[in-house]
């Protein structure tokens, strides 16, 4: 059995660790959303989530310019319907990629709003490419799509969708909650007009608030009277001018996220690139050396994802009795995810989102492989370690929880 001193590993995709700093950030004394210090929080979180939005990219180089990153009260489908809402919220057509609960989501969302016409794929599946390129037209006001599919484990090609967006004039709306902040995303590059994210993923801040990268060319379409007064996106922009929020802000939680983003401006994004796509190989290979399947088997260009790993839980124990090997993972004092809807007891899902150590990406190898032993499948664990490590650089070690 585990030893019971290990500190509780959160390794679910979402929300994820935070850093004591961030926890600190959140106990201070109350200030009003309407101060000169609240504005500068804002200004602080605004900063950091300009970087992230428009600087992730291997090399650092700039994405866009003109735009407005802001800050919403709620989580990011809060972003996703405001988005859709200011955008199609009199109608309209949406086309929207469906390979995942996200991805669904997204379309249920703009179901309430517009017209819309679903290209979809099994979940896990990969999305053709020409499936989107026959269902976007010239009568298309939208495209929605999701950059990574936290329920699936995979990188949707927003790069080859956004040009057919381009090609026939829609307005593009992309989820990159589960990759900014963890992996590489271009804006003006994959002709993104909005792109959301939340706070309590990649960015490693507490669950609760979201943003928003509204380009500079997409501000004159949004009508925030035809969204619900609470996501009136132009009000939102208006108020992200003065550093404020049109409504009461989350005090705590936006001084979470303005330490959580400095500490990314810290890092840097093209390091904190490197380092996920280290981390997720890890998982990848350590899961493989145990002789575990991985749940997504992506085609063209869609990619494995380098924020969340999705394995087929093995045939013995699938369904109901999938609950004691959750069990004994959750005994090494690890959290890791299931599936969601009808994956549940089909797949489990781990995150390397945030400021994961090297260590800590091992210790949940380890767990993993040791619970699946306990409950009799066959797998070597000390081979799933060494390949994950082999993986990692060592001074990924470095980086602190
Ligand atoms: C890709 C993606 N989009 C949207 C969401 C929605 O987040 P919430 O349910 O917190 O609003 C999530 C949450 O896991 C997600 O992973």
């Amino acid at each position: 059995m585990p030893e019971d001193s290990e500190d509780f590993l959160l390794l679910n995709p979402g929300p994820v660790p935070v850093t004591d700093e961030v926890l600190r950030a959140m106990a201070e004394p109350m200030v009003s959303h309407r101060s000169t210090e609240f504005e500068a929080v804002y200004e602080r979180a605004q900063d950091g989530l300009d970087y992230v939005f428009t600087r992730s990219t291997p090399d650092g180089e700039t994405t866009s310019e003109g735009g407005t990153s802001l800050i919403l009260n709620g989580t990011a489908t809060m972003g996703m319907e405001a988005a859709v809402a200011n955008l199609v919220g009199g109608g309209g057509n949406v086309v929207s990629l469906v390979n995942g609960k996200f991805g669904r989501r997204f379309a249920r969302i703009a179901d309430r709003y517009a017209s819309v016409t679903r290209v979809e794929a099994d979940w896990g599946a990969s999305i053709p490419v020409e499936a989107v390129a026959e269902a976007v037209t010239d009568d298309t006001d939208l495209v929605t799509m999701v950059h990574n599919e936290t329920s699936t484990g995979l990188l949707n090609p927003v790069a080859e969708v956004g040009e057919i967006a381009a090609e026939h004039g829609a307005r593009f709306v992309v989820d990159g909650v589960t990759s900014l902040g963890g992996d590489e995303f271009r804006i003006d590059d994959w002709n993104v007009d909005v792109a959301i994210t939340d706070a309590q993923k990649a960015l490693a801040a507490p669950p609760g608030t979201s943003a928003m990268y509204v380009t500079e060319g997409a501000e004159d379409a949004l009508d925030g009277e035809s969204a619900p007064f609470y996501e009136d996106l132009d009000w939102h922009l208006r108020k992200a001018a003065q550093h404020q929020t049109p409504f009461t802000s989350a005090v705590p939680l936006f001084r979470a996220l303005a330490v959580a983003v400095e500490d990314i401006v810290e890092e840097t994004m093209p390091a904190r690139i490197e380092r996920h796509r280290a981390q997720a190989r890890a998982f990848r290979e350590g899961f493989a050396a145990m002789g575990l399947d991985s749940f997504p088997a992506p085609e063209g260009p869609t990619a494995f994802s380098n924020t969340v790993t999705a394995i087929s839980l093995p045939e013995s124990i699938r369904g109901d009795d999938s609950a004691a090997f959750f069990d004994a993972v959750a005994d090494r004092n690890v959290s890791i995810s299931g599936g969601q809807a009808h994956l549940g007891g089909r797949i489990f899902r781990v995150s390397n989102m945030g400021r994961l150590s090297a260590a800590q990406i091992l210790r949940g190898v380890r767990a993993v492989g040791e619970a699946m032993d306990e409950v009799g499948i066959d797998v070597d664990v000390d081979a799933g370690a060494d390949a994950a490590e082999a993986e990692l650089p060592a001074e990924a070690d470095a980086v602190e929880a």
